[in-house]
């Protein structure tokens, strides 16, 4: 019977966080997602947390599980033995329990444009890709927002001026994709103190990303991409 130990914290009665233990029966192929909810169901209604596809692609559930940061839903109780801890994503304003406030981390991911600015105006036809340059940005559109990136990055809990590993890899996919006008635009605005050259390689986002995207790889991208402009001219403003 694993113990599930979970953060617990309600801002308006508890002076601090503190952990309480659950014991929940034995299930081969239960999910820690499902765990929360069997505690939810059965022995504390009060519990909080997000979910909602249960299949690793709405990327709600992201939480911080024994050490490392993740999906509840993809992660099975099987592979984690008898104790079990659960805390909220890092870096982020706790709202209840495993719920964050996960504003910052949207507002960071809004400042960097993530919409196609067509290079001609838009007409009655579709702006078609040949299979070689949709392959640019196959891995990169896969991104869920779960934010398990952004809370293991040590730069992100230092400084939340950085645009953070989500942001920088969805603006590599705008750069990338062949229908975008605005690459030059793009890389100028990431290639600031904030932006590419804030990062330090730490491969923390590259190691829990749930979907086996490659942020570290991405930014290490748009910082060649950057400095390639700037040395050609392309890049007008660098911050
Ligand atoms: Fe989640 Fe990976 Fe996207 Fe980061 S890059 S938000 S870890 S899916
Ligand atoms: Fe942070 Fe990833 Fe860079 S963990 S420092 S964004 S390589
Ligand atoms: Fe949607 Fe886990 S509930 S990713």
């Amino acid at each position: 019977m694993p113990t599930f130990k979970v953060f617990r914290f309600n801002p308006d009665k508890d002076a601090l966080p503190y952990f309480q233990e659950y014991k929940i029966p034995e299930s081969k192929k239960m999910t820690v997602l499902e765990g929360l909810y069997y505690i939810l169901e059965n022995l504390d209604p009060t519990l909080a947390f997000r979910s909602s596809c249960r299949m690793g692609v709405c990327g709600s559930c992201a939480m911080h599980i024994n050490g490392q940061y993740g999906l509840a839903c993809e992660t099975q109780i099987a592979t984690l033995g008898d104790t079990i801890t659960i805390r909220p994503l890092s870096h982020l304003k706790v709202i209840r329990d495993m719920v964050v406030d996960l504003d910052p981390f949207f507002a960071q991911y809004e400042a960097i444009k993530p919409y196609l600015v067509p290079k001609e105006t838009p007409g009655p036809r579709e702006f078609a890709q040949t299979p070689k340059e949709r392959a640019r940005i196959d891995f990169l559109v896969d991104c869920i927002l779960c934010a398990s990136c952004y809370g293991s990055c040590p730069v992100v809990g230092t400084d939340q001026r950085y645009f953070g590993p989500h942001a920088l890899l969805k603006a590599l996919r705008f750069v990338e994709d062949s229908r975008d006008g605005d690459t030059y635009n793009r890389l100028a605005f990431v290639a600031t103190d904030n932006g590419v050259f804030r990062c330090h390689t730490i491969f923390n986002c590259q190691q829990v990303c749930p979907k086996d995207l490659d942020p570290t790889g991405a930014i290490g991208k748009l910082k060649m991409k950057s400095i390639l402009a700037k040395l050609t001219g392309k890049l007008k403003k660098t911050g």
